[in-house]
């Protein structure tokens, strides 16, 4: 197990911890917000039962370090407020991708911004990576502006077929490298 992966981070206003089973609720309320999911190629979660095998899946991965996925949790009230993630890690584990998603309320004032700047930290320092990517779909603005504020740039654009309905969906790689990462350092 990589504790690096398992390992609860603190940014000035959060938290980023593991899940527990108790964020269920939480994870149903994200996963199935049809705001957050605008942009997400998935199937939204439906159910409780979903959410809860989600969280189990979402562990059993951690555990076997195949990916890193944190609660955002605010230190003030705990309010559960998102997820982040490192996941899609490269073989010999130079590369991986993030991922991110705030319930709408906690968007806007710079929660996954804070985050973020974590998380890069940890990947570059600790994980030794020396690129970090984000795959979006490119219609999403507040995605691609998260990156592009933190120094993520263009890296390709390609169409994809949806894995729900199979139509075509514009998407694009942003990549930031930890030579970029380190010169900008916030
Ligand atoms: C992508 C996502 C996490 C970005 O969240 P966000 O809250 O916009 O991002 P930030 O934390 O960087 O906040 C930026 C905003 O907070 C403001 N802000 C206020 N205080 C701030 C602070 N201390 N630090 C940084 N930004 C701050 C910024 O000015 C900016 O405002 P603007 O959007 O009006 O320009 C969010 O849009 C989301 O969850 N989307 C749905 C899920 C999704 O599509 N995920 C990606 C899948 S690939």
């Amino acid at each position: 197990m990589n504790t690096f992966l398992n390992r609860t981070l603190s940014t000035e206003r959060c938290f980023l911890r593991k899940p527990v089973a108790e964020d269920a609720e939480n994870f149903f309320t994200l996963r199935s917000d049809p705001a957050v999911n605008q942009y997400i190629d998935r199937k939204p979660v439906t159910n409780l039962d979903e959410a809860r095998e989600f969280i189990s899946k979402t562990l059993a991965g951690a555990d076997e370090s195949k990916w890193a996925y944190w609660v955002i949790q605010r230190k003030v009230d705990k309010a559960f407020m998102g997820t982040l993630c490192l996941w899609n890690f490269s073989d010999d584990r130079k590369t991986a991708e993030i991922g991110f998603e705030l319930l709408p309320r906690f968007q806007g004032v710079g929660y996954a911004s804070e985050s973020l700047i974590r998380v890069m930290e940890l990947g570059f320092i600790d994980l030794g990576l020396s690129s970090l990517m984000g795959y979006v779909q490119s219609a999403n603005t507040p995605s691609i502006n998260l990156m592009k504020t933190h120094h993520f740039s263009l890296k390709e654009d390609f169409i994809e077929n949806s894995e729900v309905d199979g139509k075509p969906i514009k998407n694009s790689i942003y990549l930031i490298t930890k030579e970029t990462w380190k010169s900008n350092r916030e």
